[in-house]
């Protein structure tokens, strides 16, 4: 694991785009696995702004997102499908053809799960995968439980994750209980995984995601068997860290 340790959001924005953006001039027709969360959205940013100033091209890059709730359209302005337009895909030049998101509209988990799984194989697999990272140590949404999950799953979202989440949402009631995620599998296959964390309620689950045991209860934790992981965060996040082993 590369941990870079950046002063705050802001810094943690650029340098993850930084990230990416060599990874799109390497490969201009890279895929590219997205996340969402309000932790990208300074990254979705600065990428739309270099962009403009026609430093970045998107026509040729292919896009899967980690997940989406199930339940909500791609209209619903919860969506993740709709977080991805409005932060990024509407201001960019890719090729709406060439984005996936799991169809939260799909009732039938098994078949939604499946066509999503082929989806990423027929893509060639992830060649950057963007993370978020939960306070409870959940990547995608992908929760602590017993067992990894490998593949594109249906997930029963926890107390914990819906609580963080009803921020963005009305009244808590209005939190999906249910959403379609990349499994730990699917995650771990991308050539290279970047994690991005700011501020201190991320301090405890980075530190199990980097020193505790490799677990499901931590499911971020399974990066350390990962070759090419890059973790940016701040010193907020990364406090614990630091408190306890040094950086
Ligand atoms: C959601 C997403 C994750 C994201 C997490 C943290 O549950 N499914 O992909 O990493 O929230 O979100 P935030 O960046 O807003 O703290």
């Amino acid at each position: 694991m590369r941990i870079y340790e950046v002063k705050d959001y802001q810094e943690m924005s650029r340098k993850a785009a930084n990230i990416m953006f060599a990874q799109m001039i390497q490969k201009p027709d890279s895929v590219l696995g997205l996340a969402t969360g309000s932790t990208p959205v300074g990254i979705y940013r600065q990428l739309v702004e270099w962009y403009q100033k026609g430093d970045l091209d998107f026509s040729k890059i292919r896009s899967v997102n980690l997940d989406e709730y199930k339940g909500l359209s791609a209209d619903n302005d919860q969506s993740y499908a709709y977080f991805m337009r409005k932060n990024l895909f509407d201001h960019v030049n890719i090729n709406p053809e060439n984005t996936n998101i799991p169809n939260g509209l799909e009732e039938d988990a098994q078949k939604e799960c499946g066509r999503y799984n082929s989806v990423i194989q027929e893509l060639g697999g992830i060649d950057l995968q963007l993370l978020g990272i939960g306070n409870n140590g959940h990547i995608g949404f992908n929760e602590p439980g017993e067992v990894f999950e490998a593949e594109t799953h249906c997930v029963a979202l926890t107390e914990n994750t819906i609580q963080a989440n009803a921020r963005f949402f009305e009244k808590i009631e209005d939190v999906p209980r249910f959403a379609y995620s990349m499994g730990i599998k699917n995650i771990m296959q991308a050539r290279s995984i970047l994690l991005v964390a700011s501020g201190e309620s991320k301090a405890e689950a980075l530190e199990k995601t980097i020193y505790g045991p490799i677990s499901p209860a931590v499911p971020a934790s399974i990066l350390q068997l990962h070759n090419q992981v890059f973790i940016v965060a701040d010193e907020a996040a990364l406090s614990l860290v630091k408190e306890r082993h040094g950086l």
